[in-house]
């Protein structure tokens, strides 16, 4: 069945992706990588990074809380290292990254650059911004705006800016990006989350407060995409809490090109393929198309 989607420049066999940090290359043993729309890797960052300390996942009754902390090996080594790992696939790897300040992010992707096997990258603009007081950068549009026209400049690649929806307004930030240059936008990312042991008192993660996922924010993340649909027409990659096609065919009526299967990766590592196959069952059924569906909801 004709599953076959695209991002700006992009064309995918299929629109299931995998969510930043949830899946690595150990992956293979569970999922045909070839089957994938596109596979999205592991945030990484200009040096090394050891992540936060433990407890940092904790399952609560509707969802999961990490406080992992961006732990990673560094850009050099991904590119000797890791990379190799998905060069015998033909699905599109989009590379995430981050940084701490714009220098930085534009140091990083610089080097990306050379690796001709990246079809495209995912700006993870969630984390602290140590030139705006620690603020994440995705919070300030202004900020965002300048960030991805500075990266725009550095690659003629898909450039997917990831938004955070812990913000006032989602679409403010949407349309900086867009304005920026960015070829399309991924949302969302982690809400915020803290469990705390009632018996206790002890935070049941040891930086307290962190990213929450899961089925939980699958309306939250709904409502996010669909605002913005609504607002510019620039693709959206989703996620949040879609853990079957069912979870997707919303995403994609909220208009949705793609949708990344994050969390629900933990639970059944071999997920992906499952929905690949249910919703090609479906498209069949219904001799649906994406451009049929998407951004259709009414
Ligand atoms: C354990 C874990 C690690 C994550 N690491 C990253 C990351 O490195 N970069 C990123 O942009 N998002 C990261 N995320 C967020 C996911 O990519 C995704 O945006 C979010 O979890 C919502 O989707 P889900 O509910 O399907 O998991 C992480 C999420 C989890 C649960």
């Amino acid at each position: 069945m004709n599953l076959k989607t695209k991002l700006n420049k992009l064309v995918f066999q299929n629109p299931i992706t995998t969510a930043s940090g949830t899946f690595g290359s150990e992956m293979e043993e569970y999922v045909n990588f070839n089957k994938l729309g596109a596979i999205v890797t592991k945030t990484i960052t200009k040096e090394r990074k050891a992540g936060n300390p433990s407890p940092r996942l904790y399952e609560t009754e509707w969802g999961l809380l990490n406080s992992i902390g961006l732990q990673n090996p560094g850009v050099e080594s991904f590119i000797t290292e890791t990379i190799p790992l998905y060069e015998k696939y033909q699905t599109p790897l989009i590379v995430s990254f981050s940084a701490s300040t714009q220098e930085e992010f534009m140091e990083v992707l610089s080097r990306l650059e050379s690796v001709n096997s990246i079809s495209g990258y995912e700006v993870n603009v969630s984390c602290p911004n140590v030139e705006n007081e620690g603020l994440a950068f995705g919070v300030d549009a202004q900020v965002v705006n300048e960030l991805t026209a500075k990266l725009r400049k550095l690659t003629k690649k898909e450039l997917i800016i990831k938004l955070t929806p812990n913000v006032t307004n989602i679409v403010d930030i949407a349309i900086a990006a867009k304005e920026g240059g960015a070829d399309s936008l991924a949302l969302i990312n982690t809400l915020l989350g803290m469990a705390i042991d009632p018996m206790t008192g002890k935070s049941r993660i040891m930086k307290k407060i962190c990213g929450y996922s899961g089925s939980a924010i699958k309306p939250v993340a709904l409502a996010n995409v669909y605002r913005v649909a609504q607002a510019i027409d620039i693709p959206i990659l989703a996620m949040g809490g879609a853990e079957n096609y069912l979870d997707v065919l919303e995403f994609i009526y909220a208009g949705a090109s793609m949708v990344a299967i994050g969390t629900a990766n933990f639970y059944n590592p071999a997920i992906t393929e499952k929905i690949i196959s249910d919703l090609s069952q479906h498209f069949s059924k219904y001799n649906l198309t994406m451009d049929k569906i998407r951004g259709k909801s009414f």
